[in-house]
């Protein structure tokens, strides 16, 4: 096994950019579909400079990037970095300042969500997210009106049913994590504490209609990482036991935990209840161990699995749904909590490539392709793009409000070789192997990042 290079989330896909820009009329080949009208953004890390030997890609500060489409066309293309105190003072501008939860102000680098009227980017771990404005420059940082007690979270779950967004805060000096409801008016109306040993990374988790879906796996923080100076410091932990825990959302009883065999998860595709009482769990799940500290020491690939947990038996049944290193997960945001047919995902080669065994390249390791499931059927499409097409999260979007699941639209960034520069690639989610609807073509790379939203003008 090769020793990764210290460089290697600096370069390539992943090289940050160093300019914001601002483009508009953008040019598109295809037909960009009236009915979609909105914002797509997308959150990743972009470190300000090139010089730290030790950079860790998940500590980037964070940068934006968004398109606007109205009417046909597409408006605009913008990417901004969030303006944290430190990235303010890089760019000579005033800190828009705002609250900080425990002295940790960052620019917050993992995902781009709407909520209550506010753009928010979010990151995990203790700091607090950033209002931005629907053309992306800062607001400030965002304590949902002074009613969030601690920090917040990456991954959200917006429950369509009630409105309310639901996420799992965590934070180092912990002995618990914190189940937080921000209602439709986007203030903070329930908090839970739930005690875990080890301060567990949790970096997502479900929710269905009526539980909240803890995963509770064995990367937890470590004082000795962290007082070595790895910037990274949570670490595979042999002794933390698995678990998934059920939290009744109604508040009736305590946390169901079920453990499991050790496992790594970053993200859930969705869950919901089934008839028989059980909960089903699609996620991406990394077999046996993974170090978060390096990105690089997982086993085997990244895969597309169903967990069935049953409360009463304690029980977890899992399946393995689709055996092709894929990550970045998503379902129609609209049916959230509740049960899917589909979901969408992506299977990057140079990703894939990069967080997995070293050195050694796989068949797939530049296969760049969008995955659609039909998980009635059990089948799989592939939208292939090629080599050096890296493509990102892929995203839905609804052809119409009140259009049915997988009516509409596949949305991600997609790296251009032949221009080296990036595509808002959209794919027609009912005909999805076929030439994309349209590719609106944007005048600059965007690096390899993480999550985003498709935000319809509301
Ligand atoms: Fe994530």
């Amino acid at each position: 096994m090769s020793a990764p290079s210290d460089h290697r989330f600096l370069e390539g896909s992943f090289a940050p950019v160093t300019e914001e820009i601002t483009a508009y009329d953008l040019p598109v080949t295809g037909s960009l579909p009236a009915g979609l009208s909105g914002r797509y953004l997308r959150n990743g890390p972009n470190p300000l400079g090139l010089d730290d030997p030790d950079y860790h890609w998940f500590l980037g500060a964070g940068m934006v990037h968004g398109v606007r489409l109205r009417d046909g066309k597409a408006e605009w293309y913008r990417n901004r970095w969030v303006r944290s105190k430190a990235v303010a003072a890089q760019h000579d501008e005033k800190w828009p300042g705002g609250p900080v939860h425990e002295n940790l102000d960052f620019a917050a680098n993992t995902h781009i969500i709407a909520h209550a009227g506010r753009t928010l980017a979010t990151v995990e771990a203790g700091p607090l997210p950033y209002e931005l404005t629907d053309e992306l420059d800062t607001i400030g940082s965002c304590d949902f009106g002074g009613t969030l007690p601690g920090g917040f979270a990456a991954h959200t779950k917006l429950d369509r049913a009630t409105g309310e967004l639901h996420a799992i805060a965590y934070f180092w000096a912990w002995d618990h994590v914190q189940h937080v409801v921000v209602d439709p008016a986007g203030q903070v109306t329930a908090t839970t504490d739930i005690p875990v040993p080890d301060g567990p990374m949790m970096h997502d988790f479900a929710l269905t209609g009526r539980y909240v879906v803890l995963l509770d796996l064995p990367v937890t923080f470590s004082l000795k990482a962290a007082t070595s100076g790895k910037e990274m410091p949570y670490v595979w932990n042999p002794g933390h036991q698995a678990r998934v825990g059920l939290l009744p959302r109604d508040g009736s009883a305590p946390v169901r935990w079920i453990g499991l065999e050790p496992c790594w998860v970053f993200h859930c595709l969705n869950a919901y209840d089934d008839q028989q009482g059980t909960v089903v769990l699609d996620l991406c799940q990394y077999d046996q161990s993974f170090d978060v500290s390096t990105l690089w020491h997982a086993h085997g690939p990244v895969t597309l699995d169903r967990w069935v947990i049953d409360p009463a038996a304690g029980t977890i049944t899992q399946q393995r749904l689709d055996d092709r290193g894929q990550e970045f997960p998503r379902v129609d945001d609209r049916i959230v909590s509740r049960p899917h047919r589909y979901g969408y995902s992506v299977q990057i080669g140079e990703v894939t490539r990069a967080i997995t065994a070293a050195g050694d390249f796989g068949d797939d390791a530049f296969s760049n392709a969008i995955l659609k499931h039909d998980l009635a059927h059990g089948t799989v499409q592939a939208h292939e793009f090629g080599r050096d097409a890296t493509a990102g999260e892929a995203v839905f979007a609804p052809s119409a409000p009140d259009a049915g699941e997988d009516d509409g639209y596949v949305m991600a960034f997609v790296h251009n070789p032949d221009r080296g520069a990036a595509d808002l690639v959209i794919l027609a989610a009912q005909d999805f192997t076929a030439d994309p609807v349209a590719r609106v073509h944007l005048p600059a790379r965007i690096p390899l990042g993480f999550h985003g939203s498709w935000l319809p003008d509301r």
